[in-house]
């Protein structure tokens, strides 16, 4: 087909929000349209946005708001909002970005090429942000003149029916639907079957997976996607602490395939803000799933997300989640100040906490995580590790003066989630290599092959 243009995205946010600009890719491709990685050579540039802090959401604001001036000098540039914030502020978007062509909600992704030929036939601010419960399928996208990414992302379910107070997902994301396993393993399939070695399968909360159209539990869907042929890896993330059942933790020990790593996030270390928060568990319960999850898989690598400053959070709040994170002593975690969303009952809560008071939490509970992280780092030096190769490393390792580096830098993942930088010779991305971890950094190891 002839090059109809070029389409740029930029993808703010998280790793759902990565697949689904794959998925608009795709569409796009379909049309016609080339992918670029140069904003000025774009014909078409959609920006897929993310609200779940309102950071996240101003940027999207400023990144479209400075395409005013590519318009003036290509006035057939077509600019689209995509994604959460477009689903959320529907067409107030305009008020803030006259200049913009298309609201393309969550929901409305495959009337994409619908959209793009009336804006060429002349219309303007368009706004697609209609409901819809079922979801859209696309096959994946397959790089075809460069080599395969080792390691893709596969959205298994989409929305969520949480409505953690704080959240703004279950209002632009819908209700919770998962796909069916067929076009999961098919998808997975067709990946592996194209050199992908690794998947990262998403959703809101992957562990109440199929439980709703009463499919297959997500452990049986590890179960299926593990004997698919070709693929090395599977990780998984979010799981919501509440629904972290035995059944997944035996499945995380006994499936080959399944990395021995995991995403639970807790939020708070403090009963009182769970309950507000609405999180369905406390703080006993979360150490205990954490409990039975280190005895059948030990040495798993645990992250977690924590909010801090959720309204009426006190010093003494703060501190059990300092307790919880040095109980734990998690592998790493992201940590956020709590920030107001729009329909999220919490913006309605009381006792709003100072925003010096939160970044003064934050800071101090990143501290607290960096000890452990550095600990945990420290402890793999001298050991072996199992590394799926994915790159070449853009990190430079420490040298010696007058040393010299000679053989490639590549990168890769240790089985619980550790990025590891390494020198080798004669390694490819996709292989599975063995490597002797030398140095620790903060948030990285470095090593050396250490042959089969
Ligand atoms: N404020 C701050 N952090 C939030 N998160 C979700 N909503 C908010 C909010 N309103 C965090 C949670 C979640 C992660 C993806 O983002 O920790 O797990
Ligand atoms: Fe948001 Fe809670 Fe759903 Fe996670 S589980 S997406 S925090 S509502």
């Amino acid at each position: 087909m002839k090059c109809k243009g070029y389409a740029y995205i930029y993808t703010i946010g998280c790793q759902m929000n990565s697949y689904d600009s794959e998925k608009l890719f795709v569409i796009l491709d379909k049309m016609g349209y080339q992918k670029t990685e140069e904003l000025n050579q774009a014909d078409i540039v959609i920006c897929n946005t993310c609200s779940i802090r309102e950071k996240a959401q101003e940027k999207a604001f400023s990144f479209l708001g400075r395409l005013a001036d590519k318009k003036k000098k290509k006035p057939h540039l077509i600019s689209i909002m995509a994604g959460c914030v477009a689903q959320q502020e529907k067409d107030k978007v305009f008020k803030r970005i006259p200049h913009l062509d298309v609201v393309l909600g969550t929901h409305a992704v495959e009337t994409l090429p619908r959209i793009i030929e009336a804006v060429k036939s002349g219309k303007t601010r368009i706004t697609e942000t209609r409901e819809s419960h079922t979801i859209f399928e696309t096959p994946p996208r397959i790089e075809e003149n460069t080599a395969p990414k080792i390691s893709r992302f596969v959205t298994i379910m989409q929305g969520c029916d949480n409505y953690c107070t704080y959240c703004v997902v279950p209002y632009v994301r819908g209700r919770e639907r998962s796909r069916t396993p067929e076009s999961i393993v098919e998808e997975i399939s067709t990946l592996a079957d194209n050199g992908v070695k690794e998947v990262t399968l998403l959703g809101q909360n992957v562990n109440s997976y199929g439980q709703k159209e009463g499919i297959c539990s997500f452990a049986q869907l590890l179960a299926k996607i593990n004997d698919i042929p070709k693929l090395e890896r599977i990780r998984f993330a979010t799981s919501h602490p509440k629904d972290l059942s035995d059944e997944l933790i035996f499945a995380m020990r006994d499936f080959d395939k399944v990395c021995n790593q995991l995403h639970l996030p807790v939020q708070s270390g403090s009963n009182g803000i769970l309950k507000k928060m609405h999180r369905g568990y406390t703080r006993e319960i979360y150490l205990e799933r954490i409990d039975m999850l280190r005895t059948h898989c030990p040495d798993v690598g645990l992250s977690s997300d924590m909010i801090v400053g959720f309204p009426s959070e006190t010093r003494h709040d703060f501190e059990q989640t300092l307790s919880l994170v040095s109980t734990v002593g998690f592998d790493g975690i992201f940590a956020f100040a709590y920030s107001d969303r729009p329909n999220a009952p919490a913006s309605k809560f009381s006792g709003a906490v100072d925003e010096t008071e939160k970044m003064a939490r934050l800071n101090e509970l990143l501290a607290l995580q960096e000890s452990f992280t550095e600990k945990k780092n420290n402890a793999l030096v001298g050991t072996v590790q199992r590394v799926l190769v994915e790159g070449e490393s853009l990190k430079k390792r420490h040298t010696e003066p007058g040393e010299n580096i000679t053989e490639p830098q590549m990168t890769g993942r240790t089985d619980t989630g550790k990025i590891v930088h390494f020198s080798a010779a004669g390694v490819v991305p996709g292989d599975l290599v063995n490597i002797k971890i030398a140095h620790a950094y903060s948030h990285s190891l470095w090593g050396t092959c250490a042959g089969e």
